[in-house]
């Protein structure tokens, strides 16, 4: 029997969670030498609308090789683990997931999607437009923040998390540790993770993807500091902060950050707090790790999985690993 179509949005924080955070991020990040700011706070509905405008940028190459590998592969996913459940982390628009549950919808296993992420705004558009193109699919959306709880369901398996994008390169290596073991502790046999992860290549192509000609990532970088003057009563002249990514070959990650013009004073009313800024200061305001295919399956496995496809796109840009619980 085909339910009836729904979209709900629950939220798995509890109350005055993300506010608190937000607070505690900022006091933290704000007041430490060099200062930093976590990525999450992007997000709200004009960051998530700026970063689809990234996915649809020349230079910005992940998305698009993501695309490619899943329009290739998500029938070899499908037939792989006869998902019952979808549930995907830092969903987003959900774009790219159609390919999923188009394969998963081809062989009549998929029963209910579950989209998580900060973004409040981004579930509710994301959720309504699934609604109209896939009559029949519980949509079971949930707000939550992956870095204190993953928010996947329990309820009958076989489950297939996705986390793709390449998000999984936001996190330190110490927090995606942590991050990928939570994940294998939700899991039971028979579910799988589907992980995208972007690959370290020429530097220039690197840096392009987040200094875009047109302005988009810069914006959407300085979009963070919008955020703060709205939440937190703050003052930041958003125009006086300028973007800055570079390649840290060291760590193999890309580094977003924020560079003061000028001396500045910025005050964030709501947390009492006034901090200084040095002209040419620079402020961390992202990572975005770059993966080679063998250091990133020893990661998965170190958490318990074992990789049991792997895939790229024909220029070998991006990867996609199947993994499952051992
Ligand atoms: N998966 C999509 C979006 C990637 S952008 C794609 O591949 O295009 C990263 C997404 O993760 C954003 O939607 C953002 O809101 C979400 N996100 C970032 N940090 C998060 C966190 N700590 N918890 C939950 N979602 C998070
Ligand atoms: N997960 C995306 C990535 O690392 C997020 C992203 C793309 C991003 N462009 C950005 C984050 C610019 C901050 C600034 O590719």
């Amino acid at each position: 029997m085909t339910r009836p179509t729904s979209l709900t949005v629950r939220g798995h924080l509890p109350d005055g969670y993300l506010a608190d955070a937000l607070r505690r991020d900022a006091a933290l990040g704000l007041t430490a030498h060099p200062k930093w700011l976590p990525p999450k706070w992007f997000y709200d509905a004009r960051g998530s609308r700026l970063f689809e405008d990234i996915t649809r940028l020349p230079e910005y190459y992940p998305t698009r090789a993501e695309r490619e590998i899943l329009e290739r592969h998500a029938v070899d996913i499908a037939a792989t683990l006869s998902a019952h459940t979808l549930v995907e982390l830092g969903s987003g628009s959900s774009e790219k997931t159609r390919l999923l549950l188009d394969a998963l919808r081809g062989i009549g296993s998929l029963e209910r999607y579950v989209p998580v992420d900060v973004s409040e705004p981004a579930l509710v558009e994301a959720g309504e437009a699934l609604l109209r193109d896939y009559p029949g699919l519980a949509v079971e959306a949930v707000v939550s923040d992956f870095d204190a709880h993953l928010g996947i369901p329990d309820g009958p398996g076989p489950t297939l998390v996705a986390f793709l994008g390449g998000t999984l390169g936001n996190l330190t290596p110490d927090q995606r540790a942590v991050f990928l073991a939570s994940v294998r502790s939700q899991l039971r046999a028979g579910d799988g993770l589907v992980l995208g992860a972007d690959l370290v290549k020429d530097p220039g192509v690197l840096v392009r993807a987040y200094d875009d000609a047109a302005g988009v990532t810069a914006d959407f970088n300085r979009n963070v500091l919008r955020v703060l003057n709205r939440e937190l009563d703050a003052d930041f002249n958003v125009d006086r902060f300028d973007h800055v990514a570079v390649w840290d070959s060291q760590n193999a990650w890309i580094e977003m950050r924020l560079r003061s013009h000028g001396d500045q004073t910025v005050k964030l009313r709501d947390l009492d707090l006034v901090v200084e800024f040095a002209d040419g200061e620079e402020m961390r305001t992202e990572i975005s790790a770059k993966f080679r295919a063998s250091g990133l399956a020893a990661e998965i496995e170190r958490a318990g999985f074992a990789v049991t496809r792997w895939w790229t796109d024909s220029e070998n840009r991006f990867g996609v690993a199947l993994a499952t619980p051992v």
